[in-house]
């Protein structure tokens, strides 16, 4: 990358697919000049996302951050040589109002857009801290709307090997959490509660690690739960109880997405297995997903906590690396909310 090429930066990464707002400067395509993520906290008094308030905070929230992950970069506006947007998949509302933002500031400024998807930004995540990932490699996504393994051997050389066929698994840690009483998001809370319990105090399903193939299920697990509180009323339930149940379940989920990332990594012949999504900070996994890798003597990439979560470093990040391989978005680049409708190869 020569300093006039746009990828060589500083390049604005924008991030609005869900309820996070998260503005980034990234320079070279890897120093992370700034980055800065805003939850919104509104959704917690819902027990989960609600789109339309989603929408408008990202609204209020985005020229503030820009303005702070400028200042804070220690560029202005015109340093910027290209925007890295998040187009696809999410919430069409929120994805909408970052798009709309991306491509005003680009015309203003007259750089290129480009349009990022935001599950090849969570593939990639990992090399931000960790560099250039050996490949091949297995990439599991894991959080409150995406289950995704997906076999890696370049940018934009996937094959999607599995997915979930209902929940997610950040959903189903959410859900979870809401029937014990335990508010929104259900993850962190769980996680926490899940080291003072006993993980064999329930024999919770290990949803379809039985059956072959890499696809997910988490559905069914949730109903476990739901009916081990049957009859016991409504929450709050007692500390032991809640801590039993925590413990048992997040034995299962994590047994489960362990069993299918090894079975992957076998099936590919893969050299490391890259963690991305909100789900990926779980203590439980990267743990059981540590030793398992060191058995096989795989490579196991994760994020910090920060950049597994939804955030705009790993959209800049991305962008960068298309925008050094010559591509620009058009006009015509606008906000999708599926997988299947936002342009990644999804054969497997
Ligand atoms: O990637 P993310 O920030 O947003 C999207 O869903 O795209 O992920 C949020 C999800 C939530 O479902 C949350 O409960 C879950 O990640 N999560 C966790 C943990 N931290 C966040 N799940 C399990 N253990 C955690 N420590
Ligand atoms: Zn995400």
């Amino acid at each position: 990358m020569t300093r006039t090429d746009p990828a060589a930066g500083p390049v604005l990464g924008i991030e609005t697919s869900c309820d996070d707002t998260s503005v980034a400067v990234l320079e070279n395509g890897r120093r992370l000049r700034s980055h800065l993520i805003a939850a919104q906290d509104v959704h917690r008094l819902y027990g989960g996302v609600v789109p339309e308030l989603a929408s408008r905070a990202h609204l209020e929230l985005l020229p503030k951050l820009v303005e702070g992950a400028l200042a804070e970069a220690g560029v202005t506006p015109k340093d910027l040589t290209a925007i890295a947007v998040t187009h696809a998949p999410g919430l069409v509302g929120s994805l909408v109002v970052g798009v709309a933002f991306a491509k005003a500031w680009a015309a203003a400024l007259g750089v290129p857009v480009i349009g990022v998807n935001h599950i090849e930004a969570h593939l990639h995540s990992s090399s931000l801290e960790h560099g250039e990932c050996p490949l091949p490699a297995v990439a599991l996504v894991v959080s409150g709307g995406h289950t995704e393994l997906v076999e890696v051997r370049g940018l934009g050389e996937y094959r999607w090997l599995g997915a979930t066929l209902d929940d997610a698994a950040g959903e189903a840690y959410d859900k979870v959490a809401k029937r014990l009483g335990l508010g929104f998001p259900g993850g962190p809370v769980l996680d926490r509660l899940a080291t003072r319990g006993r993980a064999d105090a329930f024999d919770f399903p290990r949803p379809m690690l039985d059956r072959p193939g890499f696809d997910f299920s988490f559905s069914g697990l949730k109903t476990s739960v739901a009916n081990v509180l049957k009859g016991r009323g409504e929450p709050p339930y007692p500390e032991e109880f809640v801590n039993d149940v925590a413990a048992s379940f997040q034995a299962a989920v994590v047994e489960t997405l362990v069993g299918k990332s090894l079975r992957a990594i076998v099936h590919v012949g893969a050299k490391a297995l890259c963690l991305g999504g909100g789900v990926a900070c779980n203590r439980a996994l990267r743990a059981a997903l540590g030793e398992a890798c060191g058995q096989l003597g795989v490579a196991l990439r994760i994020p910090s906590p920060r950049l597994c979560a939804d955030n705009a470093a790993m959209i800049a990040l991305v962008g960068a690396w298309r925008l050094a391989r010559g591509e620009r978005s058009g006009p015509e680049l606008d906000a999708a909310a599926s997988l299947e409708a936002s342009g990644l190869p999804l054969g497997g």
